[in-house]
């Protein structure tokens, strides 16, 4: 049956307002509620003994799994590569006997991800494709298929599928941590509830829709944009520019805040809107640090953080958006949301084709 907009302007609103239940529906998929405990369908690969994992996809399916890399590295310590599939299957990269290749994919049918599973797969790769439509091509063809439980997703710019993919690659670093013996009955146990929150948390967020309209305001003025983040926020900030881009033709970047002295800091200036993913924990100093050089450069900060990150923020940036408090482990999927929204409404005060941008498709199926 034909998919409607019910009472949203666009699909990409519609779509917007379905993570709640996407993301429940995705991670009960993976975590038993009852116990906590990650459950895992049995994979095409031993991820006890797996030499590495090789990710591979296109677009923001690429800065998912960019998250998945450093998630998985840091709770289940398997070394993970990972390139845009443009790149991986002319690349010619040595792969290790028995290694694991994951690809993942929203329509399951995109050319150049499609050329790199066959690559893999050709090489002795395991492949596990992570894909929203099932009985897709790569469906199909990979060895494991792990479903995201997203719906068909219309407007071109991916949202739910985005945040869905995550919920998998989180329970997947999870499940391989325990595999591994990295990771800790208890701390499985702390990940997953926090996990299972995030449902909860992305329904409170979208009702911060007035913040962020306030916001989209004064981006939709700019002619540039960057975003920063720090860690597994680094994906999110290119993700955030990529969705600006694609929906809103504004030109925006992307950078590890880090990055920011050697070279982008050199933008810096009113007119560029400085847009941080910086939410408590172990990286909030450093990123911190970074926008108060910019703010100090008169760069406009303005920050997604948390109740804690906020006091320090405001010292400096001009806007601060406090997101609810959740671990650092789920600030990724907790922060992909707010920058969705952002970029949505500023393509609407734009007044661009928000469904349906110009010179895009929503499965690229050539190459
Ligand atoms: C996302 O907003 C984009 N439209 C695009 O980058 C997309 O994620 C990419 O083309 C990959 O598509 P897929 O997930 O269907 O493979």
């Amino acid at each position: 049956a034909a998919v409607g907009k019910g009472n949203y302007r666009h699909f990409m609103e519609k779509e917007l307002h379905e993570h709640p239940v996407v993301l429940g529906d995705t991670l009960r998929q993976h975590i038993d509620p009852a116990t906590r405990a990650v459950v895992l369908p049995p994979l095409p690969f031993d991820p006890a003994v797996v030499p590495r994992i090789t990710f591979s996809a296109c677009g923001s399916a690429y800065l998912a799994a960019q998250v998945g890399r450093y998630w998985i590295e840091q709770v289940a310590r398997i070394p993970v590569d990972s390139d845009v599939a443009s790149e991986l299957r002319y690349r010619d990269p040595p792969l290790p006997e028995g290694g694991a290749a994951l690809l993942v994919s929203q329509s399951g049918e995109t050319a150049d991800t499609l050329a790199a599973l066959r690559l893999l797969k050709q090489r002795g790769q395991h492949v596990l494709a992570v894909v929203n439509v099932s009985e897709s091509t790569m469906d199909r063809e990979s060895d494991g298929t792990l479903l995201t439980i997203a719906g068909p997703e219309i407007g071109v710019a991916s949202t739910k599928a985005f945040t869905a993919q995550l919920a998998v690659l989180a329970s997947l670093a999870l499940g391989f941590g325990r595999a591994r013996g990295t990771l800790s009955a208890g701390e499985e146990a702390r990940l997953t509830a926090a996990l299972l929150e995030v449902p909860g948390h992305a329904a409170a967020l979208l009702e911060k829709g007035s913040e962020i309209q306030d916001m989209a305001r004064e981006v939709a003025l700019a002619r540039d944009v960057l975003f920063l983040g720090r860690g597994s926020l680094y994906p999110i900030a290119l993700e955030g520019a990529l969705k600006l881009k694609e929906i809103s033709y504004i030109h925006a970047e992307g950078y590890a805040a880090g990055e920011m002295k050697h070279g982008p800091i050199a933008l810096i200036d009113r007119d560029v809107p400085v847009i941080a993913l910086c939410p408590s924990g172990p990286l909030f100093e450093k990123t911190a640090s970074n926008l108060q050089e910019a703010a100090a450069r008169g760069g406009r900060i303005m920050a997604f953080t948390d109740a804690a990150g906020a006091p320090a923020l405001r010292r400096f940036a001009e806007r601060v958006v406090v997101l609810p408090t959740v671990d650092p482990f789920v600030a990724p999927i907790l922060h992909a949301i707010p920058v969705q929204l952002l970029a949505y409404h500023v393509a609407v005060l734009k007044g661009t084709d928000v469904d349906q941008p110009r010179n895009l498709a929503k499965a690229v199926t050539v190459e």
